[in-house]
């Protein structure tokens, strides 16, 4: 994987985006890390447009959001023109988001992932890669509705 991994979370997602953070440097993956950096309460979308814009412009190839449930990250992430994130709660559909949705932004619920699920669903989406065929039509179809 070339370039670095955008990190963001809000304060629901904090505790979850430290374990991956540190799990990065373990492992010595890249990562930029976009905030929050305490457990202090802020609005996630502020956070989700500022990782979903430097993925759009393609300063980093992939982007990981976390919220407490997921949701919220993934409903302000969506509103970013060229991002397709993905809200997943298990290896098969990280796998699939990467294969067949091309998704760009891996987003998890902080409140809701045990951390060991959590770390393995992140391993499995950065190591898939799209499959194109077929999907390509369909995502352009998306990107096309995008456009309007
Ligand atoms: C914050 O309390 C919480 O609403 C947020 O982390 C997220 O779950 C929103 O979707």
């Amino acid at each position: 994987m070339q370039g670095k991994i955008a990190l963001g979370s809000d304060h629901g997602g904090f505790e979850l985006k430290e374990a991956i953070r540190k799990n990065f440097e373990e492992k010595k993956v890249a990562y930029e890390d976009y905030g929050c950096f305490n457990l202090e309460s802020v609005d996630y979308p502020d956070i989700a447009f500022r990782v979903g814009e430097s993925v759009a412009e393609k300063k980093h190839p992939l982007g990981i959001l976390i919220c407490g449930t997921g949701i919220g990250m993934s409903i302000a992430a969506n509103k970013v023109t060229g991002i397709r994130a993905a809200l997943v709660a298990d290896c098969y559909s990280a796998k699939m988001a990467r294969e067949h949705n091309d998704s760009n932004i891996l987003v998890l619920g902080g409140r809701v992932l045990g951390q060991g699920l959590a770390l393995d669903i992140v391993d499995t989406f950065l190591k898939a890669e799209f499959t194109g065929g077929r999907h390509s039509g369909r995502l352009k179809k998306i990107s096309d509705r995008e456009r309007c």
